[in-house]
């Protein structure tokens, strides 16, 4: 088990990378630390390697305090975005290096970066050096180098980063299964929302050194704890409604129904002229189908593969997007009469302040085509 106990680190000229951190990954886990780029995720990260001192807090391995101990005794296996694979080593050779070190047989070692290379499914490559692989190969063979440690604890900085798309999708299913079936617990970090909600048991999601949300990837996508999360996880409308009589929601251009709402939405208590915030997915907007409805005016249509994206704006300006499936028969510039699907939106009650900070959705003046 790893535990981080209110971490804590500052830089030299006063950048806080890391505040107040605590978090703690059960044996096997994938946890997932998502962040936009700058948060502190790979400062966290090289914290638990040892590669950096905190500034203040403890971090404890199966118990142990292993915050002085130095990064070569702490059994933890790492893989960076950039490989640093050894140029003039073959891959075998790059692969064996650690159990070298520890001096095994050499027979045993043989074996082992064997086992390795099979588990990463490049045991064709193993003569090669580095500069002659592709990214996607060096990043196995850097996946490889380390697994063939047996770590008790795996640390991955955005190993998918450098991929191009179809690679990134590819690489991301095979580590889900193999670290899956392996059972090693790993700490995972990534700025990609995909990924994350893809690979971790439990996500974390950081903002400027603090960790804001730590849940499931369902409940991170489900119930975000703040505009913030709802924004960075899965596309998300963001609006701000004020409370109406019977837990209705009155968002300017419409009024979201009681039924509309996701379970978790704690609405009963809110007096009526309370803020709200809305969180509007765009897969939670559907065609109204003659049933009653709100004009939705399409700026642009974008088509997805599997479905269509439109952005437009509503009667009071404010910018919505709505993922449709399926064929349309509307196109831009034309007015649609849009519905919310019943059970998804989550609502939070607001205070002053984030209602008038998160407001310029709803009064944003946009030309309508
Ligand atoms: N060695 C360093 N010295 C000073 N500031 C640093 C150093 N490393 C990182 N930082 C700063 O700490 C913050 C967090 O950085 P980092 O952990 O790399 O974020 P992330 O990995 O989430 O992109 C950033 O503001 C970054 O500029
Ligand atoms: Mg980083």
């Amino acid at each position: 088990m790893l535990e981080l106990r209110e971490v804590n680190k500052v830089f030299s000229m006063g950048t806080v990378a890391v505040k107040n951190l605590s978090l703690s990954l059960v044996d096997g886990e994938i946890f997932v630390l998502l962040g936009p780029s700058g948060c502190g995720k790979t400062t966290t990260l090289r914290i638990v390697a040892g590669l950096e001192n905190p500034t203040s807090g403890r971090i404890l391995l199966d118990g142990r305090d292993i915050t002085s101990m130095p990064p070569e005794k702490r059994n933890i296996g790492l893989v960076f975005q950039d490989y640093a694979l050894f140029p003039h080593m073959s891959v075998a050779q790059n692969v064996a290096f650690g159990l070298r070190v520890r001096r095994l047989p050499q027979e045993k070692i043989k074996q082992r970066v064997a086992e390795a290379l099979e588990m990463v499914r490049i045991p064709e490559l193993a003569n090669r050096l580095p500069k002659t692989l592709s990214g996607g190969q060096k990043q196995r063979v850097a996946l490889a180098r380390a697994l063939v440690m047996e770590p008790g604890l795996l640390l991955l900085d955005e190993p998918l980063a450098a991929l191009d798309a179809k690679l990134r999708d590819e690489l991301r299913q095979e580590l889900s299964v193999l670290l899956k079936k392996l059972k090693i617990t790993t700490l995972y970090v990534t700025h990609d929302q995909t990924e994350a909600l893809a690979l971790g048991h439990r996500v974390g999601v950081m903002r400027t050194g603090e960790l804001v949300q730590v849940g499931t990837p369902q409940e991170i996508y489900r119930k975000p704890a703040n505009a913030f999360v709802a924004r960075f996880i899965g596309n998300a409308n963001v609006l701000i409604g004020r409370m109406a009589s019977g837990q209705r929601i009155d968002l300017g251009f419409t009024v979201l129904e009681k039924r509309h709402l996701n379970m978790e939405s704690d609405v009963a208590d809110l007096p009526p002229g309370a803020s709200v915030q809305v969180v509007i997915r765009p897969e939670h907007l559907v065609p109204a189908n003659g049933a009653r409805g709100f004009a939705f005016y399409i700026q642009d249509i974008q088509f997805l593969g599997d479905r269509f994206r439109l952005l437009g704006s509503t009667s009071t300006g404010a910018v919505l997007a709505a993922d449709l499936p399926g064929a349309l028969d509307i196109a831009a510039g034309m007015p649609a009469q849009l519905s919310f699907r019943e059970g998804s939106i989550y609502v939070e009650a607001v205070s002053g302040d984030q209602a008038s900070h998160s407001a310029p959705d709803y009064t944003r003046d946009i030309a309508i085509a």
